[in-house]
């Protein structure tokens, strides 16, 4: 008999929430008019567009013109990053960021640097996961035009001090952007202010929206420049017929999921108490994720003795679905950048787990976990 499946990986996505998903159909069949069209049926689409920025300015406590729709979290790293650089280009070349951001924000600096003239400081992080805010102060030199780091840490769950990071970025006259992918949904969102950055990222499908739409806030009066070129949409930042349906399923996922209080249950903390007191009694295990400044529903921890893959091959064979590190072209799991920026080996940063939690899981779920959770180590070690 099939094991029933138990979802522990809302780190890499979350289940569309089923009303979002009718107020989606139903207007992917009455709302198709175009928004740029002068005629009514256009208008009707341009309205429900014009009202989700409206709805997202509102909570977000900013002007709608500065909300702009992109195609999820890494078009809005890029946007912000590319465009932030090669506007601020004639003021210098130096940008610093940390080595535990997302790929999106990686990638992107190194082309950056290789094909653009940039220079990029990548600060390290201490034992714990944490970009220290002074390394940041001294990194900042009378070149640098961008700082770019991240919110909450996708793998390991760290939550940076980016509000005092973007404050010293304000004292010096530098952009602050902050990939706040894994924040929303997770930690409260009470004004867009809250992060003290110049371009803050968002991504709709890791809080219950769909997939293929995110959004950007760019702090006015700053126009980074486009990188996708065609039309004058979006405040003339982002080119390209909306994707209507997708935008009115991230400003309802926004609406319904990320004020606070983000979540009406707290047990989380409990359950990775118990994680981690069952994985303490075994040898060869690290826990990556800290006890406090930690998204509440991540727990990350590497195994000495055996792969990622071969860890998450068998959680799935009990029907448990958990992630390692990203998964390269040959189909293996590259050793995760964030485990080796900890100081760990590569046999370490090759065996990751990242067991992240959300609003589904129910508590007899945990307790399948904690209980075949030794026995899969020790046969994947085998
Ligand atoms: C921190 C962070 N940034 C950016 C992204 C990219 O989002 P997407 O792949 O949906 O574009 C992700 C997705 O995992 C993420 O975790």
């Amino acid at each position: 008999m099939r094991n029933e499946s138990i979802y522990f990986d809302y780190n890499a996505t979350t289940p569309l929430d089923s009303e979002i998903l009718s107020i989606m159909l139903q207007s992917l069949k009455d709302d198709y008019g175009n928004p740029s069209s002068i005629h009514h049926i256009g208008q009707k689409a341009r309205y429900i567009l014009d009202n989700s920025r409206d709805r997202i300015a509102r909570i977000w406590k900013c002007k709608p013109s500065e909300v702009i729709f992109t195609s999820g979290g890494t078009e809005s790293n890029n946007l912000a990053l590319f465009g932030a650089a090669r506007h601020q280009k004639s003021r210098g070349n130096h940008i610093i960021s940390s080595e535990i951001e997302h790929h999106a924000v990686l990638h992107a600096l190194e082309y950056l640097e290789k094909f653009e003239g940039f220079e990029v400081t990548w600060i390290p992080v201490n034992s714990k996961g944490f970009v220290e805010v002074e390394s940041v102060k001294a990194a900042i030199r009378p070149d640098t035009i961008l700082v770019s780091i991240m919110a909450a840490n996708n793998e390991i769950g760290t939550i940076q001090p980016v509000n005092r990071i973007g404050k010293i970025c304000q004292e010096n006259g530098i952009i602050f952007h902050t990939d706040a992918v894994q924040w929303f949904g997770k930690e409260p969102v009470d004004e867009i202010g809250q992060f003290n950055a110049d371009l803050v990222s968002v991504c709709g499908h890791k809080f219950h929206g769909p997939k293929g739409v995110g959004a950007l806030f760019i702090r006015s009066p700053l126009l980074p420049h486009p990188i996708h070129f065609g039309g004058a949409h979006e405040n003339e930042r982002r080119a390209g017929t909306e994707n209507l349906p997708g935008i009115l399923g991230l400003t309802e996922a926004v609406e319904r999921f990320t004020k606070a209080p983000v979540f009406d249950r707290i047990d989380w903390i409990d359950w990775r108490l118990e994680l981690r007191a069952v994985l303490s009694r075994m040898e060869g295990i690290s826990i990556r994720s800290p006890e406090s400044n930690c998204l509440k529903n991540t727990f990350a921890f590497t195994v000495r003795g055996t792969d990622g893959m071969t860890l998450i091959a068998n959680l799935d064979l009990q029907g448990i679905c958990v992630s390692s590190g990203s998964a390269c072209s040959a189909g293996s799991i590259e050793p995760s950048h964030v485990i080796k920026a900890l100081g760990a080996d590569k046999e370490e940063s090759s065996s990751l787990v990242r067991i992240s939690f959300g609003r589904d899981n129910k508590r007899e779920q945990l307790d399948k976990l904690v209980h075949i959770l030794p026995s899969v180590i020790e046969s994947s070690r085998l």
